[in-house]
């Protein structure tokens, strides 16, 4: 039998309290905004999957195929013993990175975090079994709120954060939360993280505004989740999807933007609030970045950018970092 061990530091009570406390303060403030990390119900992870495999969404392929040719360099400047990945999801990608640190011998150990816990258990079995000898000790968590508590193992560990998911906080949240990084990195430990990079805002927008409309059903599926989970009666049809870039942020915003006057209740936080013909409301910040504004905000961390690997185009970029 696979060695298999899950810790919980979020239940499924902590998950809807923040939910609803998300959902209130959104709603009623000026302008109104919802956090991305409600998009993801099994649908919207789905939708998610889909979008990875637009051609307008280069970031997935983009950072696979980093993974692909660098790994074996990777596995060499961490010398990991222990994997930690937060936001593990299915673990796609990080199966190259641990086939690589397998052949180099020195991978004892996987923590995969995510806040979902049905998601989790099934890739901690999964890969239980498609790695004999290998320590599986998963953590449900939020790893913006448990970064310190999370389960490790032997040292050299490497800490990973792919995907590009770190462009999805605010830069105050990501200062944060590479802060927290920090503090649970000992010497000789590293940081990989996945960045989508600064580039056309043509291809920008066209990412996050496909032709197939993938990523609008996906924008819209955070009003599902909250008619769901709260007994809202958002009319997802009645928003549509909008996608701009911020040239001075550097970042894409994602929108609703409402098609008409309308007001929406939400039975479960007795809330009524309401929209007029075209308010926007802010669903998801997507930040892109420069080696130059990353290295900073590393060091500012106290993390120091050691390697740096692009995709041949220079769409997306893996980084390692070492605490200072
Ligand atoms: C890769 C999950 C961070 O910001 O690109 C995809 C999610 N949002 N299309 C990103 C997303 C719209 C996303 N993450």
């Amino acid at each position: 039998m696979p060695v298999v061990g899950i810790e919980r530091f979020l239940t499924d009570d902590d998950l809807a309290k923040t939910l609803r406390a998300d959902v209130r303060e959104g709603l009623l403030a000026e302008p109104k905004r919802l956090p991305p990390k409600w998009f993801y119900d099994t649908r919207g992870s789905e939708l998610f999957e889909e979008i990875t495999k637009l051609e307008e969404y280069y970031q997935t392929r983009a950072e696979r195929a980093i993974l692909v040719g660098r790994s074996a360099e990777i596995a060499a400047a961490s010398r990991a013993r222990t994997l930690v990945e937060l936001g593990a999801g299915s673990a796609e990608k990080t199966r190259v990175l641990m086939d690589a640190l397998r052949a180099a011998g020195t991978l004892d150990t996987y923590v995969p975090v995510d806040v979902s816990g049905e998601f989790l258990a099934g890739t901690a079995e999964a890969i239980a079994t498609e790695y004999p000898g290998l320590r599986v000790h998963g953590a449900v968590a939020d790893f913006e709120r448990h970064l310190t508590l999370l389960p490790s193992g032997p040292g050299p560990a490497l800490v990973a954060l792919l995907g590009g998911t770190i462009g999805n906080l605010h830069p105050e949240e990501r200062a944060e939360f590479l802060s927290g990084v920090r503090a649970g990195l000992r010497p000789g430990d590293g940081f990989l993280l996945g960045t989508d990079l600064v580039k056309d805002p043509a291809r920008l927008v066209a990412a996050y505004d496909d032709a197939a409309g993938v990523t609008a059903d996906f924008n819209r599926n955070v009003l599902r989740v909250i008619d769901h989970e709260l007994g809202a009666d958002f009319d997802p049809d009645a928003f549509t999807h909008v996608a701009v870039w911020d040239a001075e942020r550097e970042w894409i915003e994602m929108r609703l933007r409402s098609v008409r006057d309308q007001r929406v209740r939400v039975e479960d936080l007795d809330l009524e609030v309401s929209f007029t013909a075209e308010e926007e409301m802010r669903t998801e910040i997507s930040a892109k970045f420069r080696r130059s504004g990353l290295e900073r905000e590393l060091a500012a961390a106290g993390l120091s950018l050691v390697d740096w690997w692009t995709d041949p185009a220079g769409d997306f970029a893996l980084s390692l970092s070492h605490p200072i």
